[in-house]
């Protein structure tokens, strides 16, 4: 308080005129609310662009996805090393993490110089360099024979596209080293090491310091959700929500993005706040034109702005009695530790001379009140700024979280943050000011980016370790392009006269030529046979006014060994069952159509006949592959003799799905089924279907592509996961497709993952449980309660509880990732030969845009949490020009085969009348 009153004192001393030029020169770094407040709601318009897929390219906020998915929960554990690589100074540290209830971090590091020249040299130079101080680290500390995993904090725009690859977007603050930008720093890294050829290390992880900081904190806060860095240089991260990020795959959960604020305003949108001095200060920097924001408020560029000022106020005759002496002319005098000293309260006016005396610069007492005052009105700005802009990040917060009073914590760390005597303090206040309804907290990062960066390094070990192990699992969009082209020709092949006989894929013409028109009526039964019920129906379809349907339906048990017993049995099982359905519905007088749903490969001349080709998923009855399951069926019903069936047309389930839906969408011309198995059925040109005669017209083919892949065509991304489920299964060799898709599946599929994996030390421990060992005991309804959003890992424990293990936390993340592999495979594939499809009625269309409805069925596409919109989103990415309906069936396919029905009915009936 007496250091300011002698402020008061001296400043009444400067002549009038004086203090008005000072005035004038300081009054563009007043801000004043209403400014600050079109910064925040510019720095929010900015974000959005960022974060949308058609804005990014040319964003000036970048907002570059990180990977890294989630806080800390104390569960990290292990060794790790961590560079330190952008701030003031260079570290490499051993940090040791223990988990549980005695969780604790231990850290040691060593700070390394980084000359000028280094900085400023080849990138080669700089990697060597580094690779230098880690050597003589691993030295000091005598671990170099460990392969140690390594977090690498790297404080520099990244376009990262995982968690161990970053590619340099470009230098920003005082490095400038050659042949780095566009590359990625992970490789340099790894290739020093090698050129080195000392010792090896394990690079897991490469994480901005921001995001270092924020993970720092979030170890003792939760609610730690974004790292600020007010230092050398000026950047902020937050954890977003996946469905707002545009460019990344996925919806669930939240990712870290690295705003890269910095570079705010290099569009000129804020032009209208920077002064001539800012410009000067630009022009004079390694990255000219860029980072304009983190130059107004970072410490690497504030004690610049004051020196631009100084120099023009000396050069007006109001400083230094005029006399611009050789150390002001040096770019970088005003570090940010002397811009804090000369501004701290504390300070008497003669110790301020004495330090500016240290930087070379002779002062009256007047002059350095001037200084002070400069410094001041340069910091002050920088910190209002700043807050501007974390406004607008917390209040971006409070619309994801979409609750009226936002709680959060912001964990800081930087040089200007932690030394300057006034910034932390005007940045709160300004926060407060422009986002009155949140109650944010600063947490101090006490232990700099290194520790924050190995807790993520541990996480990442851990899931990298299960991708590694599922590598092959995870199919890139290129890769899914190559699959959707090779479904494409297997189209071609199974309609092709001369291809169709030896073709995988079946392409079977169904003898059904268009959907519904709403002409439909009558009384029917449907049988629906293959799906996880055997269910019989009646369907009335009336037509008063407008065409009502009306429906009732029986679930009949089909026992194992009825399915893998005989034909003769089975249909015998089909046909009694109907009996009992006819006598509940006290219609066994009469002899109804019948529609008859039978969810399995068939061949057909017309519509009520059907050759079994094969069985597959759970049926294996002897003596019916190659004989009409039609007249299977009305042989055991005429055994019987108590009622009489008028079968009349025998549909596929994906044909009764498409029909179903085609009542309700006219656009409807796909049927998909992803359930116990898989496949799907489309509208083809008659042109096109070999098989049939004529040409007019189109006709509904059941392409049967569970079959995909049996020819050998998809060795490349099957995984001996795959061959052990189908070494195991009721037809080996067949439905390859199938069994990398669909529920049936699933869930062994995960189970054996799990049990390689415990095995090999990876879960639980290594423990091995006989429930883990038995065949069937993961199921695929598993899979989807554990993907659950919500309850996922509560489920997961639970399950894996009943499967005897005890797992630890850890290991529910660990499971709960591969059940998302799994499924994202699965969900993946189905895109490809879907988009396949879409193209294909696309051309067939001669249309640039394709509009259509996909009628979807089927117990894991209608159960799993995550399945559907993974679909969608990725067929649209695979098929852009496109828009695609999906529109699930409420009712089975039962309805679809009493439609298909009811139009053969009315032909055969206008035969017989004609
Ligand atoms: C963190 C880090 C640094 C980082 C710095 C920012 O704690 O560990 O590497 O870049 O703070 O501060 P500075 O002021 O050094 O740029
Ligand atoms: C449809 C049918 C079933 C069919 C099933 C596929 O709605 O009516 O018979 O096979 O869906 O699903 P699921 O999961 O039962 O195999
Ligand atoms: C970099 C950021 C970094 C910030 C703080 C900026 O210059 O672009 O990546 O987080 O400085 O160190
Ligand atoms: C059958 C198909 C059926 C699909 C879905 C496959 O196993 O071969 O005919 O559409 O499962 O139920």
């Amino acid at each position: 308080q007496v250091s300011a009153q002698i402020l008061a004192f001296f400043s009444l001393l400067l002549l009038a005129a004086q203090r008005k030029e000072i005035d004038a020169v300081l009054e563009p770094f007043l801000l004043s609310p209403e400014t600050l407040r079109e910064v925040k709601n510019k720095m929010r318009t900015e974000l959005e662009y960022g974060l949308k897929r058609e804005t990014q390219g040319s964003a000036t906020v970048k907002m570059l996805p990180t990977y890294v998915c989630g806080t800390p929960d104390g569960t990290e554990k292990g060794k790790f090393l961590a560079l330190d690589l952008g701030g003031t100074n260079f570290r490499v540290l051993l940090v040791k993490i223990r988990s549980g209830r005695r969780k604790s971090v231990r850290m040691y590091n060593k700070i390394f110089a980084i000359p000028l020249e280094i900085m400023q040299g080849t990138g080669e130079e700089l990697f060597d360099h580094i690779v230098h101080c880690i050597a003589d680290f691993l030295e000091y500390m005598g671990i170099k024979g460990a392969r140690l995993p390594l977090g690498f904090t790297f404080s520099f725009p990244c376009k990262q596209a995982s968690i161990d690859k970053g590619t340099l977007v470009g230098w920003t603050k005082g490095f400038k080293a050659t042949d780095c930008e566009g590359e990625d720093v992970v490789d340099m890294l790894r290739e020093a090491i090698k050129r080195r050829n000392e010792f090896d290390l394990d690079i897991v992880a490469v994480v901005n310091d921001t995001v270092g900081t924020m993970m720092t904190c979030g170890y003792e806060d939760p609610n730690c959700e974004i790292g600020l860095i007010a230092g050398t240089g000026s950047n902020v991260c937050y954890m977003e929500d996946m469905k707002n990020i545009e460019i990344v795959e996925g919806n669930e959960g939240k990712m870290c993005i690295n705003t890269e604020w910095g570079g705010f305003g290099d569009n000129g949108c804020i032009d209208n706040i920077r002064t001539e001095y800012d410009k000067e200060v630009d022009e004079g920097s390694l990255n000219p034109g860029k980072q304009r924001y983190e130059k107004m408020t970072s410490g690497m560029y504030l004690g610049e702005i004051v020196r631009q000022i100084l120099i023009d106020l000396t050069k007006r005759g109001l400083l230094f009695r005029g006399q611009i002496s050789e150390s002001l002319r040096k770019r970088g005098i005003f570090e940010t530790k002397f811009l804090s000293q000369i501004e701290s309260d504390r300070l008497a006016l003669l110790q301020v001379r004495q330090i500016l005396q240290q930087l070379g610069l002779d002062s009256t007492c007047e002059d350095s009140i001037i200084v002070k005052e400069v410094c001041g009105a340069v910091s002050r700005r920088a910190a209002q700024l700043c807050g501007a802009g974390l406004a607008a990040i917390v209040e971006k917060k409070r619309e994801n979280r979409g609750v009226e009073h936002l709680q959060i914590t912001v964990g800081v760390d930087g040089t200007l943050y932690k030394l300057h005597p006034h910034f932390s303090r005007v940045l709160q206040e300004t926060v407060k000011e422009l986002a009155p309804w949140c109650d944010v907290t600063f947490m101090l990062s006490e232990d700099g980016s290194g520790k924050g960066a190995a807790l993520i390094t541990a996480v990442a070990k851990r899931l990298r370790n299960i991708d590694k192990y599922l590598y092959a699992m995870r199919l890139s969009d290129e890769t899914l392009i190559d699959i959707m082209a090779r479904f494409r020709r297997e189209m071609k092949n199974g309609l092709s006269r001369d291809f169709n006989p030896t073709a995988t894929v079946k392409m079977l013409p169904t003898f059904v030529r268009s959907i519904p028109d709403g002409s439909e009526k009558g009384d029917f039964i449907a049988l629906d046979l293959g799906g996880s019920y055997f269910r019989i129906l009646r369907v009335k379809v009336s037509h008063e006014k407008k065409q009502t349907v009306q429906m009732e339906s029986e679930i009949y048990n089909t026992p194992e060994d009825i399915m893998h017993g005989s034909g003769t049995r089975l249909f015998d099982h089909v046909a009694e069952c109907l009996g009992d359905f006819m006598e509940k519905q006290q219609i066994k007088d009469k002899k109804l159509p019948v529609g008859f749903t039978f969810s399995f490969p068939c061949r057909q001349s017309k519509l009520d006949e059907g050759v079994l080709i094969t069985w597959t998923k759970r049926f294996k009855a002897s003596g019916v592959e190659g004989a009409d399951v039609v007249k299977l069926l009305n042989r055991a019903i005429k055994k019987r003799g108590d009622y009489d069936a008028d079968i009349m047309a025998v549909v596929n389930d994906t044909v009764g799905t498409m029909m179903t839906c085609g009542f309700d969408d006219q656009r409807c011309e796909v049927g998909l089924i992803i359930g116990t198995g898989t496949n799907a059925c489309y509208m083809e040109e008659m042109r096109h279907i070999d098989l049939v005669e004529g040409d007019e017209g189109r006709m509904c083919i059941n392409t049967e592509w569970g079959a995909f892949g049996d020819d050998g065509s998809l060795e490349d991304i099957r995984t001996e996961f795959d061959r052990e489920i189908d070494r195991g299964s009721l037809n080996p060799g067949k439905q390859l497709f199938e069994k990398m898709v669909s529920g049936l599946y699933m869930g062994e599929l995960v189970r054996l993952i799990l049990v390689k994996m415990a095995k090999e030390g990876l879960l639980f421990e290594g423990r091995i449980t006989p429930e883990l060992l038995t065949k069937g005991k993961f199921e695929t309804k598993h899979v989807s309660a554990i993907e659950k959003s919500k309850e996922g890992l509560s489920k997961a424990k639970d399950i894996l509880t009943r499967l005897g293990v005890e797992p630890s936390h850890e290991d529910c993340v660990a499971v709960q990732h591969v059940c998302t592999i799994v499924s994202f495979r699965s969900a993946n594939l189905v895109a490809a030969t879907l988009g396949a499809i879409l193209c294909q009625l696309r051309d067939n269309k001669g249309v640039g845009r394709l509009r259509t409805t996909v009628g979807v069925d089927g117990s894991l596409y209608k159960m799993h949490p995550q399945y559907a919109r993974r679909l969608h989103k990725t067929t649209r990415r695979l098929v852009p020009d496109s828009d695609v309906r999906f529109l699930l069936s409420e009712s089975g396919s039962g309805k679809g085969a009493a439609m298909v029905t009811a139009v053969a009915y009315r032909l055969a009936e206008q035969h017989r009348g004609g």
